[in-house]
């Protein structure tokens, strides 16, 4: 057959390279991609091939000299054509799906040359995160990469297909909208139209899916591009997307079974068992035992309050923290007795560089050994409240309740699991009943713990005005290994109740009427009882791919700093455009 290249009809692809099987022998195929590895034998010249599917393995032989020649020129991440018969190999390689076969080639077309890429596209990647980002086009042609699209793309659709069959109908809300009180801080887009005034990208659709639900929509689901302009980090990004949840008629816990079952429906897709139902962790219980409102329950390790020996005991130092209004929490970690003194040391500077004033440890091995020094009786007594044996070792922090839990939680959830099959598990969790307001040092004020769309538990709104650190709210996280997942609420659908949560969070009249006038008014005209979620898509992407930062699994991340190396943006804008925004820099 002629070399096509002294033609001009381009090869028509018939084949993904990565989909060629046994099967296929014998068969004319014409395969389009990328020169992924060129090995020249003399007589020989052997071409993987990659293209979106995987590789395959070209054949250019010395008995078609001008094609061979050819074949030599090539040069990693060419685009070629190549035109053959599939045969099966002498080896077999048995590392990829295509290693059967290989395909002899007798045309060969050159769609586009490529320079010297500034890393080889294979994986495992050997560039930096930099690089790769900067050269994300070439990052993303990895095998492990393409595969993560694919996974991406499957977890939509299996998310749609399921809350479609369950009643849930995908609905579009606006990306230039008001401000959404999420917590984070907005991202502003300047009206060209009426200078001074700004839209905000959404921080969630929050007000929108409510509003969808005083509209009479029922159901309402979207996988949505959500803002935060919020610091970076593995499962933060300025831009990540939800799979957003709402529903009227609510019933706590046929919502709770419906999420359970999407999270089955998106691990099912790789092959992971997903035991049903989830533990329900009261916010309260998950900080005293945990010490995290995220707690990883692959850690076998919980809390226990030890405040009484202290209040009781001989430790003058424990009583004074006591009386002081400080509390004790103690850590059991089975099997750790054996731990060195060394180690003891690495743990409390641990403590300490976690703001503990120090970390008390006690053994019981020939005799009560601790860095306290107390009365026997005190570390029976200890030893009996955590359950302790010969072969254990327990850590105590004294300090006040919160840093005492902030503390002795951090070493619980970086306490290496030893065990494989317990690390690999999915261990998820509902966190319920969350404060509904947390003092913010840096506002001077209360702030809402979720949004301020959430409802207060009847019986404690009477607390609303007097008390409002103290009354919880009718939220739910969901939780999985320490990460998390989503978070939804049942929310205000009475007018005045919102009224009063608005007030609670130090909004005047003229501000909440400014803000949310138009959905006080919604709320107005017949709303009903609702509640959803929201998860975070990219977290579950994240999660089904084994990864543990969302960049590997988001097409076009911004790095920890915020940027974007690819495009290079944020990028400055010229005078004219801030000219017609009415804007005018500073400095
Ligand atoms: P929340 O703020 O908890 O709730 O967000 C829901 C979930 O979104 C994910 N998430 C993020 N993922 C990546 N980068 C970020 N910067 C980021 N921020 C949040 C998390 C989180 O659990 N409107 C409410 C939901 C509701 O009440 O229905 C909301 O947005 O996985």
């Amino acid at each position: 057959m002629n070399n096509p290249n002294a033609t001009a009809t381009p090869l028509k692809r018939t084949d993904y390279c990565g989909a060629l099987r046994a099967a296929d022998e014998g068969r004319e195929v014409v395969l389009c991609g990328w020169v992924h590895k060129t090995r020249d034998m003399g007589h020989l010249v052997f071409v993987d091939l990659r293209d979106r599917e995987g590789l395959a393995q070209v054949v250019f032989q010395s008995d078609r000299p001008t094609l061979s020649e050819e074949a030599k020129k090539l040069r990693g991440e060419f685009v070629v054509g190549v035109r053959g018969r599939v045969r099966r190999r002498s080896s077999v390689n048995k590392d990829i799906p295509t290693g059967e076969i290989e395909v002899e080639a007798d045309a060969l077309q050159v769609f586009a040359a490529s320079k010297v890429p500034p890393f080889v596209v294979a994986d495992p990647p050997q560039a930096s995160e930099e690089l790769r980002l900067k050269y994300r086009y070439l990052d993303l042609r990895r095998p492990v990469m393409q595969r993560r699209l694919r996974l991406r793309h499957e977890a939509a659709l299996a998310a749609r297909n399921y809350l479609s069959k369950h009643g849930y109908l995908e609905i579009e809300t606006p990306i230039l909208a008001n401000p959404t009180p999420e917590g984070a801080r907005d991202f502003l887009v300047p009206s060209r139209m009426f200078h001074g005034r700004f839209y905000a990208l959404p921080q969630s659709p929050q007000q929108f899916k409510q509003t969808l639900m005083v509209a009479g929509c029922d159901r309402y689901f979207q996988i949505v591009r959500c803002f935060r302009d919020e610091a970076l980090r593995a499962d933060r990004q300025l831009e990540f997307t939800q799979i957003d949840i709402e529903t009227s008629f609510i019933d706590r816990d046929e919502f709770f079974a419906l999420n359970e079952g999407l999270m089955e429906a998106l691990f099912g897709l790789v092959g992971r068992k997903v035991e049903r139902p989830f533990r329900r962790i009261p916010y309260a219980e998950a900080m005293e035992k945990y010490g995290s409102d995220k707690p990883d329950l692959r850690v076998p390790l919980e809390m226990r309050d030890l405040t009484a020996i202290g209040r009781e005991g001989s430790s003058e130092i424990l009583k004074g923290v006591v009386a002081g209004g400080g509390e004790i929490k103690g850590l059991l970690i089975p099997g750790a007795g054996g731990l060195s003194r060394g180690q003891l040391d690495k743990l409390g500077e641990k403590a300490k560089a976690l703001g503990a004033k120090g970390l008390i440890w006690v053994k019981k091995q020939d005799g009560w050994k601790s860095s306290l020094k107390t009365a026997e009786a005190d570390f029976e007594r200890i030893w009996s409240v955590l359950g302790g044996g010969a072969a254990d070792l327990a850590l105590l922090v004294a300090d006040k309740k919160d840093a005492a839990l902030k503390v002795l939680g951090e070493i619980r959830r970086t306490w290496p699991v030893e065990d494989a099959a317990r690390r690999d598990r999915l261990e998820f969790c509902w966190v319920t009943d969350f404060p509904l307001f947390e003092w913010s040092e840096e506002e001077k004020r209360f702030v809402s713990m979720h949004h301020p769309f959430t409802m207060p538990y009847e019986e404690d709104l009477h607390l609303l005005e007097t008390s409002p650190d103290r009354v919880r709210a009718k939220t739910y996280d969901l939780v999985l290994n320490g990460v998390e997942a989503g978070g939804g609420s049942i929310r205000i659908h009475q007018m005045d109740v919102q009224r009063r949560i608005f007030k609670a969070l130090g909004l005047t009249d003229e501000e909440t009427q400014a803000k949310f006038g138009y959905f006080l008014d919604a709320l107005s005209y017949g709303a009903p009882p609702h509640g959803g979620i929201a998860h975070g898509f990219d977290r579950l992407v994240m999660f089904l791919a084994g990864e543990e930062s969302i960049r590997e699994v988001i097409p076009f991340p911004k790095t920890t700093g915020a940027l974007d190396l690819m495009t290079g943006s944020p990028s400055a804008v010229d005078q004219r455009a801030l000219d017609e925004l009415g804007l005018k820099l500073k400095g």
